[in-house]
């Protein structure tokens, strides 16, 4: 079974999507919508999509779209799922799904009335080193895990979505969310204490922070973010006798297992094409078994970590102007 995929935006990520939906059975490259008709129909015609659409409304009309995927910036995630759903289409929607944990939770009881799939496109969580990763850490060839360090950051804050209030920008929403879904693939969700640091831009988003995380077992995750500059960009699990090292942690295609004694195991999980066929893979599966969302990112864990990251918010300080209600 082949879905009519559709991408709202022809945007940066909008670009790596179709350049990997191209080379995908499970989906037919069908729609783009811009907001200038002229850029979609570039867009269409350089990606093989055999529609486009100069409006988002146009495209959500279109009654044989069956999958959209939604490309914006985070300030208009909410809407525009809402609006995809309402229109009856599966969502796979970018991270994060929304700017906080009440809007997402709004969207997925929708969905679920609306009997679609939606699912936040966290791609980290489809890879195959994700499985791989809980199981050596259940097996403990280097006995227990107690802590992690993990890190993510790039020199993006020029970027007008990175940079502005009113796009829902900052450090913790496009990055921080990472090392947050990383502590959590490894420690687990039930977390017993979280303390935080972070600096401002002068506009008041986040543009480096810190976090520490205590679960209930005890182990410690400590996370970086940084939109002003590049950091290690790894995971390191700190375990009884040895570690497990994560290079490029969210988008892995592997990881080493390290023991005290310097001796090391090697696990290679090469992507099938850019790392983004396995959220696109797993969407187009929980539709054909007529579910509405994805094991590897149900619901209740994108509502975890908009939790956490509504917490950090209220010790930063930071709302958007996006939010109607305080945090
Ligand atoms: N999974 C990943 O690896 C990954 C990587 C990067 C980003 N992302 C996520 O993808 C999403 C978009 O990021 P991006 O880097 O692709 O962003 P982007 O290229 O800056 O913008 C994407 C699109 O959003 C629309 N847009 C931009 N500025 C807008 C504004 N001021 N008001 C209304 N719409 C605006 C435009 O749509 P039109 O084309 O219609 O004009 C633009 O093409 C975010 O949720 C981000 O967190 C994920």
């Amino acid at each position: 079974m082949s879905f009519n995929f559709a991408i709202v935006t022809a945007g940066n990520i909008a670009t790596k999507m179709a350049e990997t939906v191209n080379k995908l059975d499970c989906v037919n490259c069908y729609a783009v919508a811009a907001r200038d008709g002229q850029r979609a129909e570039a867009f269409a015609k350089q990606h093989g999509f055999s529609h486009w659409y100069d409006s988002y409304d146009a495209l959500f009309a279109d009654p044989n779209v069956d999958i959209v995927y939604i490309g914006s910036p985070h300030s208009h995630h909410y809407a525009q799922v809402k609006q995809a759903i309402l229109a009856k289409k599966h969502v796979l929607c970018e991270k994060p799904m929304t700017v906080n944990a009440k809007q997402a939770q709004e969207l997925f009881a929708l969905a679920k009335e609306n009997n679609v799939v939606l699912v936040e496109a966290t791609w980290t969580r489809f890879m195959p080193f994700v499985a791989a990763l809980q199981q050596v850490l259940a097996q403990q060839p280097v006995g227990k895990p107690l802590s992690m360090v993990c890190s993510f950051g790039f020199a993006v804050s020029g970027r007008p979505r990175m940079a502005k209030p009113e796009l829902a920008g900052g450090a913790l929403l496009d990055l921080g969310i990472y090392p947050l879904t990383m502590a959590a693939l490894v420690f687990g969700n039930d977390i017993t204490e979280m303390t935080s640091i972070c600096t401002k831009t002068e506009a008041g988003v986040d543009a480096q922070h810190s976090i520490s995380l205590k679960f209930a077992g005890g182990q410690i995750a400590t996370l970086y973010s940084n939109m002003e500059c590049t950091l290690e960009n790894s995971a390191t699990i700190h375990c009884e006798h040895g570690f497990i090292h994560v290079p490029l942690f969210w988008q892995s295609q592997g990881f080493t297992v390290h023991t005290e004694n310097g001796e090391t195991t090697e696990y290679n999980f090469p992507h099938k094409i850019s790392g983004y066929e396995y959220e696109v893979e797993s969407i187009c599966k929980a539709i054909e078994s007529g579910k509405t969302e994805c094991p590897e990112m149900p619901h209740s864990d994108t509502l975890h970590i908009l939790s956490l990251m509504d917490a950090l918010r209220k010790q930063w300080n930071i709302q958007y102007p996006c939010e109607t209600e305080s945090i």
